[in-house]
C-alpha cells in the first residue's frame, strides 16, 4: 500500500492537469450540455471531459482502485483505494466565468479519507492535506480561524438547486444572519471548506452536499484544526456539513439545529 504522501502526490498531479483541461475548454467556450436535478443544475462538456481525464489517468496508474465521481458515479465494490472526485465544483461559476471553481479529489482507504486536494483551476490556488499530516495552501501550513465569538464570525454557506430546498435554506439564513458578522456564498463548497481551513472564512455550513463536494475540503479543514461534523452527533453528510473551529462550532451547531437547518425538502 502506498503512503498517504504518495496518494496525495498523485492527487495533486492529476488535479493540476484536470484544472488545465477545464481552463483550456473554458477558453474555447462553455455551454451547458445537459441539466441534472433541476433546470439550473447544469452539466458542461468540461465537467464530463475533466472527469473522464481523471478516471483515465487514475486507471492507468492504479488500475485496481475505484472512482466515485459526480458525473459518472461508480466507486462501488472493495478496492484498496477509492477516489472521490468533483471534476468541476462550482459549475455555475465556471459557466459564468467567475474565478471560483475547483477540481476536488480525495483518496479514501477503508472508508476513511486520507489525502485530499482542492485546486481552484481559475486562480491556481491549491489546498492539500493528509490525515494527521496537517493542511497546506500552496505548500504553506494553514490553520483555521481563532475567532471565538459567533457574533463576529464570517460564515459561508451554499444553496441546493431545487427551489423548495433553497427556500428552506434561505429561511435558515434569515434566522442566522442576526447572530453572526455576515454571510458569504461563493458557489463552490470544496473551496468554501478550504477557506475555513485557512481562516478566510470563520465557519461554513451547508445542507445537501455530496461526498465529492466535501471529502477533500473536509479533510483539509479538519487538518487545519476545524471541527467538521453533521448535526446532532452525525458525521458530515448529505443532511449537513458544518466546519468551524472548536470555539465556534458548538454555538453555530446549536443555532443551526434550532433553525432546523438539516430539515425541509
Ligand atoms: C455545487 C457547489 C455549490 C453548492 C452546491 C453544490 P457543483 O457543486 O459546490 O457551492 O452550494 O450545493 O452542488 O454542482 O458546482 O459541482
Amino acid at each position: 500500500m502506498e503512503s498517504q504522501a504518495e496518494l496525495l502526490a498523485l492527487a495533486v498531479s492529476v488535479a493540476r492537469s484536470a484544472g488545465d483541461l477545464a481552463n483550456r475548454m473554458r477558453a474555447e467556450g462553455v455551454d451547458p450540455v445537459a441539466t441534472k436535478s433541476t433546470a439550473t443544475d447544469v452539466v458542461t462538456a468540461a465537467d464530463r471531459a475533466v472527469e473522464q481525464h481523471v478516471r483515465d489517468t487514475l486507471q492507468h496508474v492504479r488500475p485496481d482502485d475505484t472512482v466515485l465521481g459526480e458525473e459518472y458515479g461508480g466507486g462501488q465494490g472493495h478496492a484498496a483505494v477509492r477516489w472521490i472526485l468533483d471534476p468541476i465544483d462550482g459549475t455555475v461559476n465556471y459557466l459564468y466565468g467567475l474565478p471560483q471553481y475547483a477540481v476536488s479529489l480525495a483518496a479514501e482507504v477503508d472508508g476513511v479519507v486520507v489525502a485530499g486536494v482542492v485546486r481552484n483551476a481559475a486562480t491556481g490556488r491549491e489546498w492539500t492535506a493528509t490525515l494527521g499530516g496537517g493542511a497546506f495552501a500552496d505548500g504553506r501550513p494553514i490553520r483555521a480561524s481563532g475567532e471565538t465569538d459567533l457574533g463576529q464570525a464570517l460564515v459561508g454557506t451554499g444553496f441546493g438547486y431545487a427551489a423548495e430546498r433553497r427556500l428552506h435554506q434561505a429561511r435558515v439564513v434569515a434566522g442566522l444572519i442576526g447572530h453572526i458578522r455576515d454571510i458569504r456564498r461563493f458557489g463552490a463548497a470544496s473551496i468554501d471548506l478550504c477557506l475555513v481551513a485557512e481562516g478566510s472564512l470563520d465557519a461554513y455550513y451547508e445542507k445537501g452536499l455530496n461526498p465529492w463536494d466535501h471529502s477533500a475540503g473536509g479533510l483539509i479543514a479538519a487538518e487545519a484544526g476545524a471541527l467538521v461534523t453533521g448535526l446532532d452527533g452525525n458525521p458530515p453528510g448529505v443532511d449537513m456539513v458544518i466546519a468551524a473551529p472548536p470555539a465556534l462550532h458548538a454555538h453555530l451547531h446549536d443555532l443551526l439545529s434550532k433553525l432546523d437547518a438539516a430539515g425541509g425538502p
